[in-house]
């Protein structure tokens, strides 16, 4: 059996027109939506993402602004900018691209974006709205993997799901979202034991650890959907997931690709939130 692949960048680009109709919409109320992106270093992965996220934005109809910080930036500018972009009624969405440095409180630097224009649903009280099941802004990786999963059509109630990875980014708030449409979740980490054990039982199985191929065939259950949330490089610099493709896509009944898989659907989902927050501002 060889598995159905959910095209990511086809998917995207069906939601991206979507969005587009909306956007032009707000702009005949006087509304073009904003997203701010603040980067902090040099690290090449978080330039290409905050490069691609606002592109799309432009694409969009939507409007952005990129600030780019040397990574010995004293944390008082970027707490200042922030402060300065809450207070902007033209900025809808603020998004704080990490890891940050190490000198920075991240966490304090995520609490100081208004949770109103919080568009990466990482603030405590939108992690909190979230978790009690009416969230304000989903996180954009975990949203693009529900709207995968709906686009496939792949039952949820019921259905047995393991995450591999207990991040706050993608594991926690996925978990939420799956319970929320009443799958039996499980979530596995660094120090589960026998980790093939819990992966073989996936009716859904999403893989968000951040090592390249580490899920391989054998670890899956036949017709299984899984969704491959990593982005690696091989040690020949090629992109991989977490998931060995071609050893998983015998096994599994559906599977989204690296790349061109949850990707796009990633930077879709912030396009999407932005474009919700500046909605919200116009009624
Ligand atoms: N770094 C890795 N993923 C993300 C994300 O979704 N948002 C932000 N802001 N930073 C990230």
């Amino acid at each position: 059996m060889t598995a159905k692949i959910i095209d990511g960048n086809a998917l995207s680009a069906e939601v991206r027109g979507q969005l587009a109709e909306r956007a032009a919409a707000l702009k005949t109320k006087g509304i073009i939506p904003c997203l701010a992106a603040i980067l902090v270093g040099e690290d090449p992965a978080s330039a290409v993402y905050v490069r691609n996220k606002v592109a799309a934005c432009e694409k969009a109809g939507m409007r952005s602004i990129k600030d780019v910080y040397a990574a010995d930036i004293d944390p008082a500018v970027v707490f200042a900018r922030i402060a300065e972009l809450n207070a902007d009624p033209s900025v809808h969405g603020i998004l704080v691209q990490l890891p940050l440095p190490k000198h920075f409180d991240s966490e304090a630097v995520l609490e100081s974006v208004s949770p109103e224009k919080d568009v990466d649903g990482f603030h405590a009280e939108n992690v909190g709205a979230l978790m009690q099941g009416n969230p304000r802004f989903i996180p954009c990786t975990p949203y693009g993997v529900m709207k995968m999963l709906e686009s496939a059509h792949v039952p949820l109630k019921g259905a047995e799901v393991v995450i591999v990875g207990r991040s706050n980014i993608v594991g926690k708030p996925m978990a939420m979202l799956l319970l929320a449409k009443s799958c039996t979740v499980t979530i596995c980490h660094s120090q589960s034991k026998d980790l093939a054990f819990h992966t073989r039982r996936a009716d859904i199985l999403v893989a968000a650890v951040g090592r390249a191929r580490m899920i391989t065939g054998d670890m899956i259950k036949p017709g299984a959907t899984v969704i491959d949330v990593g982005i690696n490089r091989t040690p020949e610099g090629k992109l991989c997931g977490d998931v060995d493709f071609e050893s998983a896509k015998e096994v599994a009944g559906v599977i989204t690709p690296v790349p061109g898989g949850v990707g796009p659907m990633t930077i879709t989902m912030l396009l999407a939130n932005t474009l919700e927050a500046a909605e919200r501002c116009a009624t």
